[in-house]
């Protein structure tokens, strides 16, 4: 860490960092989300729940090349694919996502856990030999960790999820790399903990700054729901011990997910935080909360390459200390965003990327 500067510091110079998990979209999109994340990142994993879903290598491959046409020129941009884990996915798939390095794995969405995730796994159980075959060729496992059934309280639904089915898949598998996404609970930070050395989780910038009184106090906050939702406090207080512990085991990924603001602004609004053109400074802003800045590279940069047996990148990236609001709203095409975090103060800017 002798590049990172103190925290008393008014500059932090870090490795470039990498966001472990996000969402492009697809289409016209693609021209503002993609520039939105290659201005600070290095690379990202690009989730696959277009509609249709990315399940296939084929697919994987022709979603890269339209996100690489939108690469800003003389920016150095990789984005690494998801592939779309459903019930009908065979060991032969596996083997040929295995060969490509490109893919970096398989996104398991419970089925109807969110957004345009009715494509997912019905029944887990039933994946052995998928997960065997993952396993085998060394294809990471990316878990939405929610259950669905209608009777589970949604504030427990990740907890029940790992009981039920994670515990059984790392024990089993002891063998095969799991990454729980978006963690949320105390319960999510002690599983990953004492599992196997396999076994990690990312950390949102929404989930370390709030908790779910910033969704219902004083009103319903749309632009702060997300899935898995925001959970009390002392859930919040865990996540933030995780990110700033040093354990490798944790690591950034933003879930950045853009909905546009007529969609999440409705009686029945879209879960997702749209946190990509403010994301590093966001988790900077929420380090420097617990005054913690000085663990903000091993998190945002070296860790999750580390996890996923990837380079750490070469080039740095430096913040200043400068008082400015995130955007309250974004337009492109004539649609118009409403981004996470939109008009508040952000303590730290990006003043120099990937030189
Ligand atoms: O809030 C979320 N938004 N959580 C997810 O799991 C999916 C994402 C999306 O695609 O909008
Ligand atoms: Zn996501």
């Amino acid at each position: 860490m002798a590049d990172t500067a103190p925290a008393s510091s008014s500059t932090l110079t870090i490795t470039q960092p990498d966001d472990w998990h996000l969402h492009f979209r697809d289409g016209d999109m693609l021209a503002m989300t993609v520039p939105a994340t290659a201005r600070v990142f290095k690379r990202a994993i690009v989730m696959p729940n277009l509609a249709p879903p990315v399940t296939t290598v084929a697919q994987a491959e022709a979603y890269r090349q339209r996100i690489l046409a939108h690469v800003p020129e003389g920016m150095d941009f990789e984005p690494l694919m998801a592939l779309y884990l459903t019930q009908d996915t065979s060991v032969q798939d596996v083997r040929e996502a295995a060969q490509n390095p490109n893919i970096i794995g398989y996104k398991l969405y419970p089925a109807g856990a969110t957004t345009n995730s009715s494509a997912g796994v019905r029944a887990v159980d039933a994946m052995g030999p998928v997960l065997e075959t993952m396993q085998e060729f060394g294809v990471p496992l990316l878990v939405h960790g929610e259950v669905t059934e209608p009777e589970i309280d949604i504030f427990d639904r990740e907890k029940v999820f790992i009981d039920r089915y994670l515990a059984p898949i790392t024990q089993r598998y002891s063998r095969l790399k799991v990454i729980l996404e978006h963690i949320t609970t105390k319960d999510a930070v002690e599983f990953v903990t004492e599992a196997h050395e396999l076994v990690a989780a990312t950390l949102t910038p929404q989930h370390l700054l709030m908790n779910r009184n910033d969704l219902l106090v004083g009103g319903v906050h749309v632009h702060n729901y997300c899935l898995p939702v925001l959970k009390r406090r002392t859930h919040q207080e865990a996540l933030q011990q995780a990110a700033i512990s040093g354990n490798k085991k944790f690591f950034l990924g933003t879930d950045s997910a853009p909905h546009v603001q007529a969609k999440k602004e409705t009686a029945c609004g879209c879960a997702g935080c749209f946190s990509a053109f403010t994301a590093i400074e966001l988790y900077a802003e929420a380090f420097a909360q617990l005054d913690a800045l000085d663990k903000l590279e091993g998190f945002a940069s070296h860790f999750g390459a580390d996890f996923y047996g990837r380079p750490r990148n070469t080039k740095k990236i430096q913040l200043q200390r400068d008082i400015w609001q995130a955007p309250a709203t974004v337009t492109h095409n004539g649609e118009t965003w409403v981004p996470y975090w939109a008009g508040r103060d952000l303590q730290w800017q990006v003043v120099m990327a990937g030189a």
